[in-house]
């Protein structure tokens, strides 16, 4: 960008000097632009016939402002969002500071502009706009300056790794971490990468009705050669927004796997893709405790009996303990209201473990059944009943959306609060 230039509201295809710099792709984000010209509209969405775009879910959208301030009142906000403004420059700021109100902290904002001035634009770079870009701008531009803030070296991972496991085995990690996925790609629109670690017996590739060839375990096993190329084609699309890692769920081998065996999809994971949800089997082995170490959240999955509040008290210290500046463990309680079975009520289980409850769900075999059986999520075959509003729960508190959406997007949070400041580079 050149700040030293006249101003100028025309809108030039490509600026001069323009190349389209770097190879690297970017990541599985969501993007959506506001525009106040058709012309700037055209621009962005010609960044799609880029080759580093291809993974990019990108709309484009008329109103400026105002625009993405009206829309993100009542839709959640994408990865990124575009938006073109051709207030002057005292105006800028104030009117950013509405949509800040209504954004999510974790969503970076790009405003183009149609006014060159640089002490605009440290200002707005010190209240935690991403990047500032003067029209007359081409598609190359905008492309790096997305590719700067999603790609370059030291850019934070855009994905939250977010692990299911059961207190006791058949408790629901794995159905509730599923059906979470679903419910996170449905409410927020982004994408969802489920990683099956459960190799000899992991049920994510039954639950979402998908057989794919190769998944977690050839991930795993190709150690240095995994990279994000090869990510991307050992992925499988389960649902739109939603890719899967699913396990082999053959015994034709054992799977003793080391301690780090999972560190690196993982983080690999991480970059590409804006949520991991982690379907981790119940068990204790040094891999299970080093990746439940390194996740942003742990969700422990406990049907309200006394070897499960047994086991997830364990569980609950043992994750704090390994983690004490992180995210503490939450807990769902499943499997409620069984006829006849004396239980521990979900509050006082969550207590006695001393972690945050974040959603019970009754045990209903006929929705669960059919659903299993027939490989569907709970919301496929059900799409009015209520446990999908827990899962929907679970999945904006995983995220980080519940705290956003408890503050009411309230008008006394400045932009600084909400906007991000990035170390640029
Ligand atoms: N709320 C519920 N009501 C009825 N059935 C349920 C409920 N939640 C899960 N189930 C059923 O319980 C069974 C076990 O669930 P799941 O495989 O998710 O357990 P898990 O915790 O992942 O087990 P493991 O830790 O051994 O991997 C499945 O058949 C699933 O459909
Ligand atoms: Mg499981």
């Amino acid at each position: 960008m050149n700040f030293f230039e006249n101003d100028d509201n025309a809108i030039a295809p490509e600026a001069p000097g323009e190349t389209v710099s770097g190879a690297r792709l970017i990541p599985r984000i969501t993007i959506q632009a506001f525009c106040e010209h058709s012309q700037t509209a055209q621009i962005i969405e010609d960044t799609t016939h880029d080759r580093r775009m291809s993974k990019v879910a990108l709309t484009t959208h008329n109103g400026g402002l105002d625009g993405a301030v009206e829309t993100y009142r009542t839709n959640p906000t994408p990865n990124l969002i575009i938006v073109e403004t051709t207030l002057p420059a005292d105006r800028i700021e104030a009117e950013l500071a509405r949509l800040a109100e209504v954004c999510d902290a974790s969503t970076r904002v790009v405003v183009i502009g149609h006014v060159n001035d640089v002490m605009l634009y440290r200002s707005l770079i010190r209240a935690g706009v991403s990047e500032y870009l003067v029209m007359p701008a081409g598609s190359a531009t905008i492309i790096n300056a997305i590719s700067d803030l999603f790609v370059s070296e030291g850019s934070a991972p855009i994905g939250r790794s977010i692990g299911f496991i059961a207190a006791k085995g058949g408790a629901g990690a794995s159905t509730i971490s599923h059906n979470v996925a679903w419910a996170i790609a449905r409410t927020i629109r982004q994408d969802v990468l489920v990683v099956d670690l459960d190799l000899p017996f992991g049920t994510a590739g039954l639950d979402f009705n998908q057989d794919p060839p190769q998944g977690v375990a050839d991930a795993v096993f190709a150690k240095d050669k995994m990279d994000a190329v090869m990510l991307d084609r050992l992925m499988s699309k389960a649902a739109n927004h939603v890719s899967l890692l699913a396990a082999p769920a053959t015994l034709d081998r054992t799977y003793d796997m080391a301690e780090r065996s999972f560190e690196q999809i993982i983080e690999l994971s991480q970059q590409h893709v804006p949520v991991v949800i982690l379907d981790i089997p119940h068990l204790w082995t040094a891999w299970v405790r080093h990746t439940l170490a390194a996740l942003d959240e742990v969700v422990i999955v406990a049907e309200p009996d006394l070897a499960n509040l047994r086991n997830a008290k364990s569980l609950a210290d043992a994750i704090k303990a390994m983690r004490p500046s992180e995210s503490e463990p939450i807990v769902v309680v499943n499997k409620t209201g069984i006829a006849k079975r004396p239980e521990i009520s979900p509050t006082e289980f969550a207590t006695s473990i001393e972690c945050r409850l974040v959603a019970q769900i009754g045990f209903d075999p006929a929705l669960f059944g059919t659903a299993a059986n027939n490989g569907q999520m709970i919301a496929e075959v059900s799409a009015s009943h209520k446990v999908n509003e827990a899962f929907r729960t679970i999945g904006l508190d995983v995220t980080g959306r519940a705290a956003v959406e408890a503050a009411g997007r309230s008008t006394s949070l400045r932009l600084p609060d909400l906007f991000r400041l990035r170390k640029r580079a």
